[in-house]
């Protein structure tokens, strides 16, 4: 049996915090480990449609890849490239946009989003809303198409994305009664937990209640002990389940140090200040491996490039040839 195809994108958001670590960059890093046929891209060109200013676009990217990088990619494994380094990509969008009707762009979740609120807000239903979001899914459908994957493991806000490609994928086959590319199916990820942030909502770089992965001491320190908590005194009993400090505890702490906490905050005993010296501790022995490897990537941008442009070539290769065939069956001349 022929090794499949599996193959995922990630948008450079810049500073990656503990949210991102654990639900989606730990549970992908555990699923290529040792696996062959896997790529990885960072989708730079799908974060440009709402980021216009070059210096934190660029660096947004490199700090991604470093951070994949450090915490565990393994480059031999995983084909690792940015998706701008892919022209081919872009070449075969356009030719998707030849099959692709626009009632299907309308249905689009992410395009939809923008439209309820704008009419919510009383304003023009397209106000803010750019080409690049409104053909988002075709250029995800030539990320896909162009590497002939099998498989795009996403979390559920991207499985309408994936179905789309493979709508799109069907309708070029069937226009041209060919069967140029192969059908992707997502697979829906165990992604990890959702962690709460400072303030209790969702962890997330827009609310700015975020803990960073790498970042100095003093930073990550002042985050932690930014964590809101009630007015409840040290001594008195505390519901873990219900506590931001345990709950980001649990996920770098140890069995016995997390049975501990669990046991102090239930029994009484233990003050929040305490369990925050004890989170920031956590937080920083998981990441110790990991910051000097970050830093060292960080300080060698030009490393973090060749490295990504080496997973570009790879990826290159299919997308050519999947790129020729397209071209050929819609009656262009194959490239040279
Ligand atoms: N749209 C995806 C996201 O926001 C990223 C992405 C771009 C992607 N192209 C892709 C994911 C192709 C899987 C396959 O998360």
């Amino acid at each position: 049996m022929t090794q499949k195809v599996i193959l995922t994108g990630v948008k450079p958001t810049g500073s990656l915090h503990l949210g991102n670590y654990i639900g989606a960059i730990k549970p992908f890093l555990d699923m290529a480990r040792g696996s062959k046929d896997n790529y990885l891209f960072i989708a730079d060109y799908h974060a440009l449609n709402a980021l216009y200013d070059p210096v934190a676009f660029k660096s947004n990217s490199v700090e991604m890849a470093a951070a994949y990088l450090a915490l565990g990619l393994n480059p031999d494994e995983t084909v690792f490239y940015r998706q701008s380094d892919v022209p081919e990509v872009f070449e075969l969008m356009n030719l998707l946009c030849a099959v692709t009707p626009k009632g299907l762009m309308d249905r689009a979740h992410s395009y939809k989003a923008s439209v309820d609120k704008n009419r919510a807000e009383g304003k023009d239903v397209d106000a803010g809303v750019n080409m690049g979001l409104y053909t988002y899914p075709i250029l995800m459908a030539a990320d896909i198409l162009a590497a002939n994957t099998d498989i795009v493991p996403v979390g559920k806000d991207q499985v309408q994305h994936v179905e789309f490609a493979r709508d799109i994928a069907g309708y070029f086959n069937n226009t041209f009664k060919k069967d140029i590319f192969k059908l992707p199916e997502y697979r829906l990820e165990k992604t990890g937990a959702i962690l709460p942030g400072l303030d209790g909502r969702k962890m997330s770089k827009s609310y700015k209640n975020d803990i960073h992965i790498f970042t100095d001491s003093k930073t990550r320190k002042n985050a932690v002990m930014k964590i809101m908590t009630d007015s409840k005194l040290p001594n008195e009993a505390k519901n873990p389940d219900e506590n931001i400090i345990y709950q980001l505890y649990i996920h770098f702490a140890n069995d016995q140090q997390i049975a501990e906490m669990r046991e102090g905050f239930e029994k009484g005993g233990m003050g929040y200040g305490d369990a925050k010296k004890l989170l920031l501790a956590a937080v920083e022995n998981y990441f110790a491996p990991f910051d000097p490897v970050y830093n060292d990537y960080m300080a060698k941008p030009k490393l973090v490039n060749d490295l990504l442009m080496a997973g570009a070539l790879k990826v290159r290769k299919k997308a050519r040839e999947t790129l020729s065939e397209a071209r050929e069956t819609v009656g262009l001349h194959p490239i040279a």
